[in-house]
């Protein structure tokens, strides 16, 4: 079971050398980049995933209620933006990256948005038949290269 925990200054540094295999390098940004960034993006919410002791992973999402200078015309305001997921090379395959999904899930509900989004550079490798299994759907739209997933939070 893992938890999401805000990044401090004790933990900053485990979350840091985080990485994905070297294969997956072009799917996510380095863990050091989504920190910088997200300091800097008031709807930014940043996580380090934790099992127990252990970091394991880093999530960020975005609340599109939040007014923020990130923002373009047509984003949608109906749905939680998982901005970033990553779980650990030596971490992957546990069932954790199912369990961000729920934590994200239950963050949308949290935020009282209907949905919840993300997307997936669709190259050899990438996570679309991991989102689809976690019950997100393309939607036909792209963002610059990127295709975008969705799921509607039913009750
Ligand atoms: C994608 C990622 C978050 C999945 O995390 P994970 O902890 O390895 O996934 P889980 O162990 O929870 O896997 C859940 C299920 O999805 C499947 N799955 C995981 N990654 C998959 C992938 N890339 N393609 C297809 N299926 C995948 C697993 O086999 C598992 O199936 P099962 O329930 O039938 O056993 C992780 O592999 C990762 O960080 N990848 C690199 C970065 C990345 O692509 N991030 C997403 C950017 S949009």
């Amino acid at each position: 079971m893992i938890e999401a925990r805000e990044i401090d200054f004790h933990t900053l540094s485990a979350i840091f050398k985080l990485n994905v295999r070297a294969d997956q390098k072009y799917l996510v940004a380095p863990n050091s980049v989504t920190i910088a960034q997200c300091h800097y993006e008031p709807a930014g919410w940043l996580r380090g995933l934790w099992s127990g002791d252990t970091p394991v992973g880093l999530i960020a999402m975005i609340n599109p209620l939040i007014e923020s200078p990130s923002f373009e015309e047509g984003d949608r305001l109906d749905a939680a933006y998982i901005w970033r997921l990553m779980i650990a090379e030596e971490h992957q395959a546990k069932g954790y990256g199912a369990e961000a999904i729920a934590i994200a899930v239950k963050q949308a509900r949290a935020w009282g948005l209907p949905n919840i989004y993300l997307s997936v550079v669709p190259e050899e490798g990438s996570a679309i038949e991991f989102y689809e299994a976690q019950g997100f759907a393309k939607t036909g739209i792209m963002h610059d290269q990127e295709v975008e997933m969705l799921r509607p939070l039913l009750d």
